[in-house]
C-alpha cells in the first residue's frame, strides 16, 4: 500500500510502498484512511527536526490528525465495517512507575516513554490502511465525515477547557448568566493565533459561552478574519494593533488567554494583560530561537497578587476526543461555512509533499487518501 514516510537519517521524505497491515487481536480493526491533516508538528518532522521511526525501521510513516473508515472489525472491537472513526495519537508507556498511562491518561505520561502514532516510534496514519485497537478509536457520526479530520486538532482546546473548569473550581467563577454547558458566559477570552488550533479553540470557547477575541496577523484572502467574525468573535489584526495597546485595552478584564502561536515573546507580553484570577494556557511548542528578555519581577508580582494560573497542555485523552466530536457537531450546525473554510485544500497523497514542505498555503491542508 502507499504511505508517506520520512527517513530522518537519509534526510528524505517519500511516497513509499509499505506492507498492508492485518489485524492480530479480536479487539483490533482495519481502517481505510480517508483524510489526514497536516500540522506544524508534521512540518517539523519532514524538516528532520522532530519525530522518531519505530524500532527496526529507518523510516516513520507520518500523519496523526486523521479520519478513517472501518473495513474489517475484530469480534471484540465493538465496531463494524463502514463505521467512521478518529484515532487518538498517544500510546501508553510501560514504565512501572508511571501512574498516568495505566489510568489511560498517557496524555499526562510521567516517564516520557510514551509513543505517538506518526510522531514518536510508531507509524502514523498517512497510509492507505492502518490497524488499530478499538480502545484508541473514537466513533464519529457519518454526517460529520467532512469535518472528522478536524477532531484531533480540536482535542487540544477541549483538553485545555476541561482543565479550565477544573482549576477555576477554586473560585466562585460562575456568573449569574451562565447555564449548564456555558460556564464561560460573562468571561472574556483571547486567542493568540488564527491557525487551526487557534480557530478551533475560538469556536470551542464561544460554544462554552466566552466572549472571544482572536489576535493574529491578518492574511489576505484565506478567510481567517471571516471565520472569526462568523462565530461571533472579534478579530484584531496584530499588524494594526500592538500588544501594549491590547494590554491596556483589556485592563483587568481578561479572564483567559489561549495561546496557539508558539511564539514565546508574544505570549509573555500577553501575560501582562491577564486579569485577576485569570488563566493563561500555552498550547504552542516554540522552536529554539534566541533568548527573549522578560520582566520576571513584574510577571511574578502580578501572578501572585492576582491569583493567576499558567499551564501548558499537550495531547488529549478519550474524554477530549468525545468532547471534540460533540463540539464539531455543534459547530457544523451553528457555523457550517466557517467550519468548512478551516480546511483550505484537500490534496491527493501523491502530492502530499507540497503542503508538507510549505509550498501550498492555507489554514488547514488535508491529504485526501480515499
Ligand atoms: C499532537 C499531539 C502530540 C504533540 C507532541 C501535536 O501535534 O497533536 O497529539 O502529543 O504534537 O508530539
Amino acid at each position: 500500500m502507499k504511505a508517506i514516510a520520512v527517513y530522518p537519517a537519509g534526510r528524505r521524505v517519500e511516497l513509499i510502498d509499505h506492507p498492508e497491515p492485518s489485524f492480530e487481536s479480536p479487539s483490533e480493526v482495519k481502517l481505510r484512511m480517508l483524510e489526514v491533516g497536516i500540522c506544524g508538528t508534521d512540518k517539523e518532522i519532514v524538516a528532520f527536526e522532530y519525530g522518531t521511526p519505530p524500532a527496526g525501521f529507518d523510516y516513520l510513516i507520518i500523519g496523526h490528525e486523521s479520519a478513517g473508515e472501518v473495513v474489517e472489525a475484530g469480534p471484540e472491537s465493538g465496531l463494524k465495517p463502514g463505521d467512521l472513526v478518529v484515532p487518538s495519537v498517544r500510546r501508553p508507556c510501560s514504565h512501572p512507575e508511571c501512574i498516568a498511562c495505566p489510568a489511560e491518561r498517557q496524555d499526562f505520561c510521567y516517564s516520557g516513554e510514551f509513543t505517538e502514532r506518526g510522531i514518536k516510534q510508531h507509524h502514523g496514519y498517512m497510509a492507505e490502511y492502518v490497524v488499530e485497537d478499538a480502545r484508541f478509536l473514537n466513533r464519529v457520526a457519518a454526517p460529520l465525515r467532512p469535518y472528522a479530520v478536524l477532531v484531533e486538532p480540536l482535542t487540544i482546546a477541549e483538553k485545555a477547557i476541561e482543565q479550565v473548569w477544573d482549576v477555576q473550581n477554586r473560585l466562585p467563577w460562575k456568573r449569574p448568566q451562565a447555564a449548564a454547558g456555558n460556564l464561560g458566559a460573562g468571561h472574556q477570552a483571547i486567542v493568540l493565533g488564527a491557525g487551526p488550533v487557534g480557530l478551533l479553540g475560538a469556536m470551542a470557547l464561544r460554544v462554552a459561552g466566552f466572549d472571544v477575541c482572536v489576535y493574529s496577523r491578518h492574511t489576505e484572502g484565506d478567510g481567517r478574519t471571516e471565520i472569526v467574525r462568523a462565530i461571533g468573535a472579534e478579530f484584531v489584526d496584530a499588524q494594526q494593533v500592538a500588544v501594549e495597546e491590547m494590554v491596556s485595552r483589556f485592563g483587568h478584564t481578561l479572564d483567559l488567554v489561549y495561546e496557539a502561536v508558539g511564539a514565546s515573546s508574544l505570549a509573555f507580553e500577553f501575560l501582562k494583560a491577564l486579569g485577576p484570577n485569570g488563566v493563561f494556557i500555552f498550547t504552542g511548542v516554540p522552536g529554539r530561537k534566541a533568548p527573549v528578555s522578560v520582566d520576571t519581577d513584574h510577571l511574578m508580582r502580578e501572578m501572585v497578587l492576582k491569583n493567576q494560573l499558567v499551564f501548558g497542555t499537550v495531547n488529549a485523552p478519550r474524554s477530549s476526543f468525545e468532547a471534540a466530536i460533540r463540539d464539531i457537531g455543534v459547530f457544523a450546525e451553528k457555523w457550517p461555512e466557517a467550519l468548512s473554510r478551516i480546511i483550505t485544500n484537500r490534496i491527493p497523497m501523491d502530492r502530499a509533499l507540497e503542503p508538507l514542505s510549505g509550498t501550498v498555503h492555507g489554514i488547514k491542508n488535508v491529504v485526501a487518501i480515499a
